[in-house]
């Protein structure tokens, strides 16, 4: 297992205020670094934390052993925030969205285009579609629209064409055979320019796969529900479209008795990215419930 080096460490605390006594939710507890962080800042405090990783959770169980029933793991989906709160309100509520680097390292998951591994990209091995299931069965324009909308890729048209001719051939099982398609549809000028090719639509399929932005917009909406007076939600994000799910629900809830905190974005600093390569794309974004009365 990888080590996982917390984004915006400071920042989370700086946002989230723990105190304490307090109660927190990590969202997506991870590698338990966050976690680890925010119970350290909260004497006394607890933390719940969810994953839909149960390989996450060992990981954060492992990491969080040191504060023993403070920490609370919940194998869970933050879409289902409510029902695991069961009414107990919250002071602070962490969400670093996304897949860990540890998920991507790991070769078996299917979430990198720079590792051959079956092409699966389920953040919850054990529910739900892959990713090889869509490539292999959705109709050519679906597939399309998959990779227009949620990987805003030029080509997803022309990649959607070459995947339907390749599985006629035979399934597609692998990153490596999704690679090379997505490779031959993509014009020569189109591989030179920045990133990988494959990125794109990578970021696409792993975002229909787990339903992401769905679930981030539940997720949202049941942290707001289950804040105490003077709680707080901080939210990372790593890539555009989940930023703008976020700047227009904290606005939205701007009108309904939260403030939000961070009118631009908190991105990482020079020196954190040049340390770890994986922030350069975070943005935090940080809102409060308002006093009683306020
Ligand atoms: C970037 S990592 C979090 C790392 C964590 N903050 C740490 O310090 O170790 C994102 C985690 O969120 C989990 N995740 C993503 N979407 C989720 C969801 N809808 N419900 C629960 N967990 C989710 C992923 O499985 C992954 O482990």
């Amino acid at each position: 297992m990888s080590v996982h080096v917390p984004v915006l460490g400071a920042e989370v605390l700086q946002w989230l205020q723990p105190r304490a006594g307090g109660v927190y939710v990590d969202a997506t507890v991870g590698y338990g670094g966050h976690a680890a962080a925010i119970l350290a800042a909260a004497p006394g405090g607890r933390l719940i934390g969810l994953d839909r990783d149960e390989r996450a959770l060992a990981g954060a169980r492992e990491r969080l052993a040191a504060f023993g029933a403070r920490a609370h793991l919940v194998h869970a989906d933050f879409a289902q925030l409510g029902e695991v709160l069961a009414g107990q309100p919250a002071d602070g509520i962490l969400f670093d969205v996304g897949v860990s680097s540890a998920q991507l390292d790991d070769p078996v998951r299917g979430f990198s285009f720079r590792a051959d591994a079956p092409l699966d990209m389920r953040m919850d091995p054990s529910r739900g579609q892959t990713a090889a299931d869509l490539v292999n069965t959705l109709p050519g324009p679906e597939l399309a629209e998959i990779l227009l909308r949620y990987g805003e890729e030029r080509w997803a048209a022309r990649i959607a064409d070459f995947v339907v001719q390749a599985r006629r051939r035979r399934p597609i099982a692998t990153t490596g055979d999704l690679v090379e398609i997505i490779r031959a549809a993509v014009r020569a000028g189109a591989r030179r320019g920045p990133g990988h090719p494959a990125r794109r639509t990578f970021q696409a399929l792993r975002i229909a796969v787990n339903g992401e932005l769905d679930a981030l917009r539940a997720g949202l909406a049941a942290a707001a529900a289950a804040l105490a007076p003077l709680g707080r939600v901080v939210v990372i994000a790593f890539h555009s479209l989940e930023d703008r799910i976020v700047k227009t629900t904290f606005r939205g809830l701007g009108q309904h008795g939260f403030a939000v905190l961070t009118k631009k974005p908190v991105r990482p600093t020079a020196a954190e990215t040049a340390a770890n390569p994986r922030a350069r794309s975070a943005r935090l974004r940080a809102l409060a419930r308002e006093g009683i009365g306020a």
